[in-house]
């Protein structure tokens, strides 16, 4: 049985660290809660004693025959802290022992995960970054927190992810390490475009963003800077991801080609409409007598053989820049050819792995791989949508083809299982 530490701080959001809570010794962890003094006046003692089935107390004077300043932190296979308050991470990040939780963070060997939440000024403030920084830099990890409503009227970064997503990487930090996207950047589009027939009444799919929320999600364990191009999704922040929410097709393409410009990796999960109405009514369209006006459509861009296409041009350029190079013998001139000059020298034609996504009902490998052709990606991961896969369900099946003609089953599973076969297929490309 895994032994967790589950620190809670002072923050206002300490009560969600009873379903944190929960969620550990439900799936099998032994739980030693240790709060500091002020985070009882937010959650009481007999709560965290009831729910872990364990002894609570944030004093090192307690059963001092036991030694619980150093055996509760030399014991533990994964220290916690959520919420990590912005007092936390400093008395952490300077080393101090002013009571259990503290001696715990210090004596303490295996992995330790803080949760940070607070207002954004506390956590946007010089000395709460620079305190993040000395944490990470020592090995800790410290997840982002998420943006949203915090305390009272106020909204911004600093809220505590979800215990869901807490959980998630803490679970993918006892697995062991496995940090083979770190240093890489990757963007995940995820959920489905909306295409707006007047203010009221839209287009859209069925797409609920679980699969690209769970590549960014395995992402992020995996060591990676993710940014998640949202469109429409109702489901929490993956804790570390930055989220950039859009609605449409059109907002999708510009968020996704920005994020690209300096990624290694591009998986997109997303569904985007093929198609939008010529027209958007600036006002409600009423109902009238009359039969309504048919809606006339016209088609979106295609982000991912845009994506390819600007892959392949910057391609070229650096092979016709390397070969002036090469003749003239001497320094590097930015190439000229389109989005080259965007590039750093030396950096190489980004995104350097391109993955799509395709949802098919029927003849479902043939359509995939005329897809993947068309698009010029380097793995497409074909669904087949319908017998409750694909939407909404929390289990996927699909085969990933790849561009050398290959292919990878990967069958019904948790949508996180299949997430990991792409990045591993991303890794090796990558490598
Ligand atoms: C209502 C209320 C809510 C608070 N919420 C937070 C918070 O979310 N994050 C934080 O860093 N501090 C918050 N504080 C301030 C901390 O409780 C305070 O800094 C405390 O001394 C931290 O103690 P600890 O880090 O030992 O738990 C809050 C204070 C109050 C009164």
């Amino acid at each position: 049985m895994t032994s967790v530490v589950l620190g809670v701080s002072a923050g206002i959001a300490v009560y969600k660290s009873c379903e944190l809570l929960r969620l550990f010794t439900e799936s099998g962890h032994d739980v030693r809660v240790v709060p500091t003094r002020d985070a009882l006046r937010f959650v009481g003692e007999p709560t965290w004693a009831a729910l872990s089935g364990n002894p609570v107390t944030t004093e090192v004077w307690e059963s001092v025959h036991e030694v619980p300043h150093v055996r509760i932190g030399q014991s533990a296979d994964l220290v916690v802290v959520a919420p990590a308050t912005a007092d936390v991470l400093a008395r952490a990040a300077h080393g101090m022992a002013n009571d259990l939780l503290t001696n715990t963070l210090l004596t303490a060997r295996c992995p330790v995960v803080f949760a940070p939440a607070m207002h954004t000024e506390m956590w946007e403030h010089p000395a709460t970054r620079a305190n993040v920084a000395t944490l990470r830099e020592r090995g800790a990890i410290v997840v982002e927190p998420a943006v949203g409503r915090l305390t009272g009227a106020d909204t911004g970064p600093g809220r505590l992810p979800d215990p869901a997503e807490i959980f998630e990487v803490c679970r993918r930090v006892l697995a062991g390490p496995r940090e083979d996207l770190a240093g890489r950047h990757v963007v995940v589009s995820a959920g489905g475009t909306r295409e707006a027939i007047d203010p009221v009444r839209f287009i859209g799919n069925r797409s609920s963003g679980l699969q690209g929320y769970a590549l960014a999600r395995t992402a992020v364990a995996r060591g990676a800077e993710v940014t998640l191009v949202a469109a429409n999704v109702t489901l929490p922040d993956p804790a570390g991801a930055k989220v950039v929410r859009v609605e449409s097709a059109r907002q999708l393409r510009e968020a996704v080609l920005a994020a690209a410009e300096h990624a290694d990796a591009v998986v997109m999960a997303a569904a985007v409409a093929d198609f939008r109405p010529v027209r958007q009514s600036d006002t409600k369209i009423k109902k009238s007598s009359a039969e309504p006006d048919p809606i006339h459509l016209v088609k979106n861009p295609d982000i991912l053989a845009e994506l390819g296409e600007v892959r392949r041009a910057r391609r070229e350029a650096y092979a016709t820049r390397d070969a002036g190079g090469a003749a003239a013998a001497g320094g590097r001139e930015t190439g000229d050819g389109p989005g080259a000059a965007t590039q750093a020298p030396g950096d190489g034609p980004h995104p350097r792995v391109i993955v799509g996504f395709a949802a098919e009902t029927d003849d479902v490998l043939a359509n995939g791989r005329a897809k993947l052709e068309r698009k010029g990606c380097d793995l497409l991961v074909v669904n087949q949508v319908g017998e409750n896969l694909a939407f909404g369900t929390p289990d996927n099946a699909a085969v990933v083809l790849t561009a050398e003609g290959g292919s990878v089953e990967i069958s019904r599973g948790p949508k996180e299982d299949l997430a990991d076969v792409v990045w591993d297929l991303v890794v090796q490309r990558l490598a």
